[in-house]
């Protein structure tokens, strides 16, 4: 697929201090956008990043249309762009396309889309360890409709950002014991805006009792452990690593996957299972919680330091974890080109599509 290039005039890239990038507040030259109409996508094109023009009745404005990735790239030695399980990102993001009654994206669109504008802006990849281009790929109804119907068409857009760590240091959750993110049957599994939307006034409220993150737990005893705000999560007890089982309400954390593969080759065991809080606080009072740590494309691997389920409050030292530790430079390593590729996940940016 050939994709058009105009090039921005004046790249702000020598602007950057790379030292110093505040997550997702800064975004790279160029991005790609493409439409869908007539029941088909269009020609999609690179352009300078620019603002859109929405109608007021923009359909998405209003009933929440919208779906989104989280996806990064890094580069290797050499300078060569790297991209981390791109397949799985396009898997997830029709997924999330198919449940919001939204058009698929032809895998070959999406691919050859991020790999031409992740070359071309590949200036913006940060040298610095920790860091990353940060892609976002989503999209949007753009029908100018307000009866609550499936838009007729859309927009595909992506863009970038060079980000640093999304979470700067470890994090205390507080686990949810009335609100709530996805029962069965919802859309806990899709990722699209109202899911994040709705997470905003109870992490409010967590923030308001000194925590930073709300721990979401089963919409109906408020039990069992779901995930975190941005992170699927984790437990090491005993030597053995817990993790609530996908189960419909649950994203499909790729970093979650990700970490269970390389945990179950160091041939530590990994239990998918639901996970009570009581499980949870009775390893905790015999000595046996090791480490609690999330997981996401942003968050790459973020120790947890507190959780409070009540009044119960328990507390974690990330200085003495070694699991969280080893998977969080795992993945770095990965994406620096520096760890071997054993489950060929990085996929090496094809720097000769960049002819146009
Ligand atoms: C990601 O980890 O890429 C996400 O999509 C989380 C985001 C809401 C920051």
């Amino acid at each position: 697929m050939s994709i058009s290039i105009k090039h921005i005039d004046q790249s702000r890239l020598a602007g950057v201090d790379f030292n110093n990038l505040p997550f997702g507040k800064i975004c790279s030259d160029h991005m790609f956008v493409m439409d869908y109409k007539d029941g088909a996508w269009q020609e999609g094109k690179i352009v300078p990043l620019s603002n859109f023009s929405i109608h007021p009745a923009n359909l998405t404005l209003h009933y929440g249309q919208s779906i989104f990735e989280g996806m990064k790239a890094s580069a290797d030695k050499g300078g060569t762009p790297l991209l981390f399980r791109l397949d799985q990102h396009v898997e997830r993001i029709n997924a999330s396309a198919d449940r919001m009654c939204m058009p698929n994206i032809p895998g070959d669109i999406f691919t050859s889309a991020i790999e031409t504008l992740v070359d071309l802006d590949k200036g913006w990849i940060p040298p610095t360890a920790g860091s990353a281009l940060y892609i976002r790929p989503y999209m949007f109804a753009t029908d100018e409709f307000i009866g609550v119907r499936p838009s007729e068409t859309y927009k595909f857009v992506i863009f970038t950002c060079p980000v640093g760590p999304y979470y700067a240091k470890p994090v205390s959750l507080l686990a949810a014991d009335e609100f709530v993110r996805a029962c069965d049957g919802g859309v806990g599994e899709a990722k699209t805006a109202g899911n994040y939307a709705a997470s905003l006034y109870p992490a409010r409220a967590a923030k308001e009792k000194g925590y930073d993150q709300v721990m979401w737990m089963d919409p109906v005893e408020f039990k069992y452990i779901q995930e975190v705000g941005t992170m699927n999560i984790f437990f090491i007890m005993d030597g053995k690593a817990y993790t609530p089982n996908l189960n419909g309400s649950i994203l499909k954390g790729i970093t979650r996957d990700s970490v269970i593969k390389i945990m179950q080759d160091r041939g530590i065991e990994v239990v998918e299972a639901p996970l009570s809080k009581d499980q949870v606080i009775e390893a905790y009072e015999a000595g046996m919680l090791q480490e609690v740590f999330g997981t996401g494309t942003a968050a790459v691997v973020s120790y947890v330091n507190k959780i409070a389920f009540g009044e119960k409050v328990l507390d974690i030292d990330p200085e003495a974890y070694e699991i969280g530790p080893y998977l969080k430079s795992y993945i770095e390593r990965l994406r620096s080109g520096d760890q071997e590729d054993k489950f060929g996940w990085i996929q090496k940016v094809n720097q000769l599509q960049l002819a146009g």
